[in-house]
């Protein structure tokens, strides 16, 4: 691919306008790098919300609609439900349009190919963003465990539950399709908030060899089966083993912004251990990181921990990258593929009873 940074600001199309919107267009407001100049969405009554942020932006019902439009677009920010994604994305690398996708990147690997293939074909890139790398607490953990402060790296687990109650309102709307994905097997706490987690994964400890997982199902009637309790445990190919446990709590209250799960990031070292006690909503209210090497306990109380600038950050370092070409793109499509590949991974040794699979032998 021959990529040639942008010496003006990128023109970027919104493609999506529904409830993650109102974090991945913090990357956008006040942002230099870029000049938003479409919002596309079949409802109307979301155009007309989105266009109080972007009064210059022209609006349209469909993406085909915006391309004939004769308006330039440069890249498109694209906040579909999953089951679009794909399609959707091999039509717009195909205008000529770079796209950022929000994650997960598909359902499976035949998808995932077809996206690569349009992006290789159009010579536009491919990015699924990934803004849990950008949230700092995890940033800043990664680099204490690099720094050797904790010792050898001896474990790592990550920990969620899954509350019912709190945090912002989401939409019947934004709902439907996630019952419609449950249906196909890719719930939406091992699949849809699990991209995040393996992906840190893969992000502090590089590749992983064989996963072993139990995926269960609570079913709330009505569609809604949500795929817990589950657990997940991986070894990575640098023989550092994770694991990943899912716990629902339907009922607990939990403050929070966002979404309202509980979540942590565990790395245990040979000297100590790094902590990162919350994300998304605010569960522990301690210091977001917390780091014990020693006998000594240190608790980092100024990080920027708020899950919404994860997202602000994400989509800044995409703009920038377009701005410049350089450093990597967190994610590329092919790193994407292979946060797919570990779910996939997961997925089939939950089948066969929990016996160890290698995201290599899926294919
Ligand atoms: N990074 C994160 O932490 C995070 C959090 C939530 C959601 N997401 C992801 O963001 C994506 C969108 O999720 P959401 O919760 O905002 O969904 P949503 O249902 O709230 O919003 C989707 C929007 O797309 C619109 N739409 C549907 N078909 C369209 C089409 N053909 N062209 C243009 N617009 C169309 C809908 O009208 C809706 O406004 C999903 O991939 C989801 O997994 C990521």
């Amino acid at each position: 691919m021959s990529f040639i940074p942008y010496d003006r600001p990128v023109r970027v199309a919104i493609i999506g306008l529904g409830r993650i919107y109102d974090l991945n267009v913090r990357a956008y407001l006040g942002n230099p790098d870029a000049e938003v100049v479409a919002l596309v969405d079949p409802s109307q009554e979301r155009r007309a919300q989105r266009q109080a942020d972007w009064p210059g932006a022209a609006t349209f019902e469909s993406a085909a609609q915006l391309a004939a439009s004769g308006i330039a677009v440069d890249a498109a920010e694209v906040l579909l439900p999953i089951p679009l994604h794909a399609d959707a994305v091999v039509e717009m690398l195909g205008w000529g349009w770079h796209v950022n996708l929000q994650k997960p990147m598909c359902n499976d690997l035949a998808d995932a190919q077809r996206m690569l293939d349009a992006a290789k074909a159009s010579g536009r890139v491919l990015r699924v963003m990934e803004n849990y790398l950008f949230y700092e607490p995890l940033r800043r953990l990664k680099a204490v465990v690099e720094s050797g402060e904790i010792g050898e790296v001896a474990g790592y687990h990550m920990r969620m539950v899954g509350t019912g109650n709190g945090g912002w309102e989401v939409p019947w709307s934004s709902f439907e399709w996630q019952i419609e994905q449950m249906r196909r097997g890719r719930g939406i706490l091992v699949f849809d908030d699990g991209w995040h987690k393996l992906s840190t994964a893969l992000w502090l400890f590089g590749p992983v060899r064989e996963v072993r997982a139990w995926i269960g199902t609570t079913s709330f009637g009505h569609g809604i089966d949500l795929d817990a309790p589950t657990v997940i445990a991986w070894e990575h190919d640098g023989g550092v083993r994770g694991s990943w446990d899912i716990t629902l709590a339907p009922d607990m209250y939990l403050r929070s912004d966002y979404y309202t799960n509980d979540e942590r990031w565990e790395v245990t070292g040979t000297r100590g251990f790094a902590r990162v006690n919350r994300c998304t909503a605010r569960g522990i209210q301690e210091p977001s990181l917390e780091v014990y090497a020693d006998g000594v306990m240190r608790g980092y109380h100024a990080l920027d921990d708020d899950w919404a600038s994860s997202f602000r950050d994400s989509g800044r370092h995409w703009t920038g990258w377009l701005r410049s070409g350089a450093g990597p793109l967190l994610w590329s499509g092919q790193e994407a593929a292979d946060v797919l590949r570990f779910a996939l991974a997961a997925y089939a040794s939950s089948a066969s009873g929990g016996a160890g699979v290698s995201p290599r032998e899926i294919l």
